[in-house]
């Protein structure tokens, strides 16, 4: 069924953002002195990957087919463009949070170490609380209901 199908590969990139999440709060916890360089690359090359592997999924398949089934559900409609206007948000912070991972790795400037903390802390609660919201709010809708393609 297309709608459970739709389930489990949103339920998957939500997965995989939470593991994303739990990683950058572990180096958030370690950061400025027991940390290490390699895993600092490793984090700051997978972030823009998981994001916009979730994020085209959802803009151009599953947000279409939701207008699609709910059009006339306008408070959906516009919780669909919020949630886009924050996969925005979070790509334009991800790529920030990309040049400050790869700066301190390379042992670049000290204000950049003090900040990195405070920029990981507000990267992860803002992309936890966005996927807590499609994992209450979207994904009951794919598995709740019985959708025909
Ligand atoms: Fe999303």
């Amino acid at each position: 069924m297309l709608n459970q199908e739709m389930a489990n590969i949103l339920q998957s990139n939500l997965n995989a953002q939470f593991d994303l999440c739990q990683k950058l709060e572990e180096l958030a916890d370690k950061l400025p002195h027991d940390v290490d360089q390699q895993k600092c690359l490793t984090l700051a090359r997978i972030i823009s990957p998981v994001l916009k592997q979730a994020h085209d999924y959802e803009e151009y398949t599953l947000f279409p087919k939701l207008r699609e089934w709910f059009g006339d559900n306008v408070q959906l409609m516009g919780t669909l463009e919020r949630l886009r206007f924050e996969h925005w948000e979070d790509e334009s912070f991800a790529d920030e949070l990309r040049e400050s991972l790869v700066g301190f790795a390379g042992g670049q400037d000290s204000e950049m170490t003090k900040s990195l903390p405070y920029m990981l802390r507000g990267f992860f609660e803002g992309l936890r609380r966005h996927t807590a919201f499609e994992r209450e709010h979207i994904l009951p809708i794919l598995q709740n209901t019985q959708l025909q393609d």
